[in-house]
């Protein structure tokens, strides 16, 4: 059986403990400069609909470095940008690669490639979630703070896709999760349900979403956000920046939290919008070290997927 990781609803409990452990072991023989390379010949294809610089790089100097091939594919250079449809290029990349890294708008997109595909998806950001980023985050909160349990972790910003695989993983790994966003940009009910009847007594019922950011954060032991307006949604720009006001991570807002705080932003950033430049660039700040991981995390994902590991 292939497995596909759409959304962290795909996922056990055992499933991210192994990637976290998996990945935490890769990354320290990759610095003690042992060479891993159980992917030789092996291939992995990348169709990006939207622009990115962490997940693509990430992604192809994983399966490299595994001893495997990258091959990216700009969704204007293949035949889906002249309507063959999803189905048939999923079945034909079937017959070439080995796994298939997506990065699209609408998330039934990945849904109908992961249907028709013999070979694992992997959905590297749409509308609806980013689990990849998620679960390279959660390894940089075991690294930092030795572990995710009682572990007090708020979103401060706006309910998109990297919220939503947050209140994902809330729901399966029973996290301490709390959700800040304005009015109207909430997470919304479809991912609030299904990871409420993933859980069974614990997990997303105990979620908090609230309206009040300086309330959430109080004594926080991990604060993350993310841009206002995600990719797609530049015309609002504006708009939100005015639904957005007090929702900045700043030092004001960052004083109710734990004083070892750790901050999170899957990047790219907008300093002076979701997050002051002061705390960006603060000594000691993970964001780069929280980037670095989504190597370390595409490795462990390819090797389990490619090579059944798990599965
Ligand atoms: N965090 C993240 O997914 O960044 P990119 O858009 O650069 O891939
Ligand atoms: N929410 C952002 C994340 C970018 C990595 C976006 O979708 O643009």
């Amino acid at each position: 059986m292939k497995k596909d990781i759409l959304s962290l609803l795909d996922l056990e409990v055992d499933d991210f403990t192994h990637l976290f452990q998996r990945a935490i072991q890769l990354k320290k023989r990759f610095n003690q400069g042992i060479s891993d390379r159980p992917l030789i010949g092996k291939s992995l294809g990348l169709i990006f609909d939207k622009k990115s610089t962490r997940t693509r790089v990430s992604f192809e100097t994983a399966m490299i470095q595994l001893g495997g091939t990258p091959i990216y594919m700009s969704t204007q250079d293949t035949q889906i940008s002249r309507n063959e449809p999803a189905e048939d290029t999923a079945r034909v990349l079937s017959r070439y690669i080995d796994a298939l890294a997506m990065r699209t708008f609408d998330h039934s997109l990945v849904e109908k490639f992961a249907k028709a595909s013999t070979i694992p998806v992997i959905n590297a950001l749409t509308d609806s979630f980013h689990p990849c980023q998620i679960l390279s985050d959660i390894m940089t909160v075991i690294e930092v703070k030795g572990g995710y349990a009682g572990k007090k972790i708020v979103w401060v910003g706006d309910g998109n896709n990297v919220a939503n695989s947050w209140v994902n993983a809330a729901a399966v790994l029973d996290l301490n999760l709390v959700v800040a966003t304005p009015e109207g940009y909430g997470i919304p009910d479809y991912v609030k349900n299904s990871s409420a009847a993933r859980c069974s007594s614990k997990g997303a019922n105990k979620i908090v979403f609230t309206h009040d950011p300086a309330e959430a954060v109080k004594d926080a032991d991990v604060v993350y956000t993310d841009v206002w307006a995600s990719m797609g949604q530049e015309e609002e720009q504006s708009k939100r920046e005015a639904a957005f006001k007090g929702f900045q991570v700043n030092r004001e807002l960052l004083s109710k939290a734990k004083p070892d705080v750790m901050v999170l932003h899957c990047l790219p950033a907008h300093r002076g919008e979701e997050i002051s430049e002061e705390i960006l660039e603060a000594p000691g700040a993970v964001f780069w070290d929280q980037a670095e991981n989504k190597r370390h995390m595409h490795k462990a994902i390819l090797e389990t997927l490619i090579l059944k590991t798990r599965y």
